[in-house]
């Protein structure tokens, strides 16, 4: 059989001689540290979980929802009030995604016409170049640089593909680069937008992970965001709900209303018990969340001050639940220095080029492995005399 073209678009899986080198130390039976996968292991709160059994007792939430229930849009309304000072939100501007992954992965269908250009970060996170092709719509890759701490630099996009581009992906706490959004970026790029009629997607994965001090918040908060953007919030790693998919996109009217039209085709709605779960996490206490952030900043203290204790010049990662390092001198490309460090320490992470041409020459660690794990990982590196 012929299968779709579209398929072609979607390259083939680059990790496979990753994962064969990992069974191959299963069977060996060698001590590994899986750094690789961005799956938090710590648990959902008790009143989250508690949620979703009372909700699963009752029949009326097996039927299809049809749609987002009202109390569910309002808590997410209510939350933005709380949560990150963004007051008067009304609830058409609130639609639930099966995980923003999902929803980033339709709104370019609902946004573009073929060959309309929309503008993503490099290195960045993959659905967002599945979504946009889904979508036949053009990427064109905005670098995230060093020089300018991984943030987008709207100053370096040129003229004529400002003025063409349809939409922007702007995604802070950036997975995999680790760094966090200013207000001077958030509103230069909300200036830019409106000067080049640019609709910006903002990827709010990582709001509740943020280190030394510095509170996350949305970018719906900044003047004029919301006639110029839309916000994916996803409740997967604030919440530990990973594997529920709850997410909502938030923002523009008209550009909710318009990806709401296209998943309707073709989705029946939020399970209800999901929404009852939603509305128990935006609803209830939060300090969990606090106390996971502070764990996950000791971890990023365990690896990057940890590798750099040994040499390694890791910076520190400002948010997000990853660290991306550059890779030692003297490796020919990210995957090849993966392979020999998993050969060698079993520590396991992902070559920076799975993540576009700009990760190429970093890897990518996830800090989703206690302090003691990461500090052995570390120990392990030390002793390995990979780093010379
Ligand atoms: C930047 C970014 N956006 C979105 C997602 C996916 O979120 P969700 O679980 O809501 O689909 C991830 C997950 O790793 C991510 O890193």
């Amino acid at each position: 059989m012929e299968f779709s073209k579209r398929l072609d678009l979607f390259g083939e899986e680059i990790f496979s001689s990753l994962n064969d080198k990992k069974v191959e130390l299963e069977r060996q039976g060698r001590t590994l540290y899986n750094l690789s996968v961005g799956t938090p292991d710590f648990q959902a709160a008790p009143h989250i979980k508690q949620a979703l059994i009372d909700a699963a007792a009752d029949q009326d939430n097996w039927k299809y929802s049809l749609r987002d229930i009202p109390e569910m849009q309002q808590a997410v309304v209510d939350y933005y009030a709380r949560r990150y000072g963004v007051k008067d939100l009304t609830r058409e501007m609130v639609m639930s995604c099966n995980g923003s992954q999902e929803g980033m992965g339709h709104i370019f269908m609902a946004l573009c016409n073929p060959g309309d250009l929309v503008l993503l970060p490099d290195p960045g996170y993959p659905v967002f170049t599945a979504g946009t092709l889904l979508g036949e719509a053009t990427p064109w890759y905005y670098p995230l640089k060093a020089e300018h701490d991984f943030l987008p630099c709207v100053k370096e996009i040129p003229a004529d593909i400002a003025q063409k581009a349809k939409a922007m992906v702007v995604s802070l706490p950036a997975n995999p680069v680790g760094s966090v959004g200013t207000p001077q970026v958030y509103n230069e790029i909300i200036a830019w937008a409106k000067e080049n009629d640019v609709l910006i997607i903002h990827d709010n994965a990582y709001s509740d992970i943020i280190f030394d001090g510095v509170v996350g918040g949305s970018f719906l908060s900044y003047p004029g965001a919301r006639e110029v953007g839309v916000e994916f919030f996803s409740l997967s790693k604030s919440f530990n709900v990973t594997g529920a998919r709850i997410s909502f996109l938030v923002g523009r009217p008209d550009v909710v209303a318009a990806v709401h039209k296209l998943r309707s085709q073709i989705d029946f709605g939020m399970f209800l018990c999901l929404q009852k779960v939603a509305i128990a996490a935006l609803t209830g206490p939060t300090d969990m969340v606090k106390t996971q952030c502070q764990e996950y900043q000791a971890r990023r203290d365990a690896l990057c001050g940890g590798l750099r204790s040994l040499g390694w010049n890791v910076p520190d990662s400002k948010g997000s639940m990853f660290v991306w390092a550059k890779i030692p001198e003297g490796y020919p490309s990210s995957m090849e220095f993966c392979l020999e460090l998993m050969d060698r320490t079993g520590v396991i992470c992902t070559p920076g080029n799975s993540f576009g041409p700009h990760g190429e020459g970093y890897v990518r660690f996830a800090l989703v492995l206690p302090v003691e794990k990461i500090q052995a990982a570390v120990s392990a590196i030390g002793n390995s005399g990979l780093l010379g």
